[in-house]
């Protein structure tokens, strides 16, 4: 592996070597987190899917393990969940391991494998596919969970431009419960990676649908939309909301999906999505691996004022990760300000936190800069209510045409205040304000670390306090 290339990230799980996509399988068994992923272990390009495999005790630092699934007679092994099924109703043994994926050969289907050894090791079922339907071509990306209330297993599965669920007592022989997503939502490209799971609000359960799609993000590309409603053990019935409603406006979220079997005891919700864009993925100008997770992140529901929508913010664990802290006077700013020397050993691994509070200000902005002029600019209009990055003038830029054509623009409530966490690894950016109701994560290829930070505002003043930032290890 080379870890010293320039854009390989800190604090972020990246492949040891080849390309990767989505995060796949993610469950927790016996004190590790697993994470699987799509991955090539033969080039840093999309291309011959298998499953990478890593695990972690605390989601911060984890281990790469050997390659879990690899391409058999059914096809390459594309996206898809695992639990444990502590009832042992597939028969495969209690506690068994079993990773639902699909197939992706002449056509796609769905088939399972099981491992009894903590996932080091993954047998094939020997009577796979477990499910197809080859009148659609795009149907795969099963996920899987336990529903208690109608005690049966539940997939959803990307069925085209739908989500459809299916039922199974015992993860081999499923039957068709219903289908959701004609007429609601975004319909600009194909849907995948779904993702049904409860949330509490107010201490009334909800059930959130994950539904990723490329093309049709609110900024062009992959992105992942969701709805809010209630799950019945058959069918998913939204709550009437203004669709789509997006978990992230960053252009570098993907395919992000839930951690199945968090003990109860714990009771999170923990999400890790795919840090990049099919727009450009390809492209990308890493060398010996492509593509990085997003910080692994608690979904929560939150109300912004108007209506539900879901939370993210960095699962705590992630706090551990800071090392030497600056701190920074709180600034009165009437026009402008800047912080130079933001870290003394600045290799670019970092994180910010601030509050900004807009006294008569119509805008502010604030932009990470190097000393090549290269920056990264967040602007929060607080007349139009949007949070816009722009990465126009970021670094490198010419290995495709569709990374920096436009600013990346997210719906932004009107507040008294603003806190501010924005994180930085290498080649990335994730901004999560008020405890992530609004979150943009955006990748970014400067060929020096941004070590300054300027705050500018129109009209009025804007107050700055409580400035830390942190050097991550
Ligand atoms: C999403 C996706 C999935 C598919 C996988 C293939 O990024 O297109 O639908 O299973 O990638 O790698």
């Amino acid at each position: 592996y080379n870890y010293d290339e320039t854009y390989r990230p800190i604090y972020h799980f990246s492949p040891p070597y080849g390309w990767m996509n989505d995060p796949n399988g993610m469950v927790y068994k016996d004190g590790e987190y697993h994470l699987f992923y799509q991955y090539n272990p033969y080039g840093t390009r999309w291309g011959n899917m298998h499953w990478g495999h890593a695990v972690s005790k605390n989601l911060r630092k984890w281990e790469h393990l050997p390659v879990a699934l690899f391409p058999d007679a059914l096809g390459t092994i594309f996206s898809g969940s695992a639990v444990i099924d502590k009832n042992n109703t597939g028969g495969f043994g209690k506690d068994a391991l079993i990773a639902i994926y699909t197939s992706a050969g002449k056509n796609q289907t769905q088939s399972i494998a099981y491992s009894l050894d903590n996932g080091r090791t993954f047998t094939t079922y020997n009577q796979n596919p477990v499910l197809t339907d080859s009148n659609i071509v795009d149907f795969r990306d099963p996920k899987v969970f336990w529903h208690d209330a109608s005690a049966q297993w539940i997939m959803s599965l990307a069925t085209s431009q739908t989500i459809t669920f299916y039922g199974s007592k015992n993860l081999k022989e499923w039957n068709k419960l219903s289908e959701f997503g004609e007429g609601i939502g975004s319909h600009g490209g194909v849907w995948e990676c779904p993702d049904l799971f409860p949330l509490t609000y107010d201490g009334k359960t909800k059930w959130v649908l994950f539904v990723s799609i490329n093309p049709g993000g609110p900024n062009g590309g992959s992105a992942t939309q969701y709805f809010i409603g209630d799950f019945n053990g058959k069918t998913f019935t939204p709550d009437t909301m203004n669709y789509p409603l997006w978990l992230d406006y960053g252009r570098d979220n993907y395919a992000g999906v839930t951690w199945s079997d968090i003990p109860a005891t714990d009771g999170r919700r923990l999400f890790i999505g795919w840090m990049n864009n099919w727009d450009y993925a390809n492209n990308t100008p890493t060398e010996n691996f492509c593509s990085a997770m997003t910080l692994p992140r608690e979904l929560k529901l939150a109300h912004n004022g108007e209506h539900l929508v879901v939370s993210s913010i960095p699962v705590k664990e992630i706090n551990e990760l800071r090392r030497e802290n600056q701190r920074f006077d709180n600034q009165k700013i009437e026009k402008s300000y800047t912080f130079d020397k933001l870290l003394k050993d600045n290799v670019g691994a970092y994180e910010m936190e601030f509050v900004v509070k807009p006294q008569g200000a119509t805008a502010f902005e604030f932009k990470l800069f190097n000393q090549n002029n290269e920056q990264m600019r967040f602007i929060f209009d607080l007349k139009n209510k949007t949070l816009a990055v722009d990465r126009s003038k970021s670094g490198k830029l010419d290995f495709s045409d569709n990374f920096a054509q436009t600013v990346i623009n997210a719906p932004l409530p009107t507040k008294n205040s603003y806190k501010i966490r924005l994180f930085v690894d290498k080649n990335s950016t994730e901004i999560f304000v008020n405890d992530g109701e609004v979150v943009q994560t955006n990748t970014m290829f400067p060929t020096a670390a941004y070590n300054s930070l300027s705050f500018d505002n129109e009209q009025g003043i804007i107050s700055v306090e409580n400035i830390n930032v942190y050097n991550l290890k």
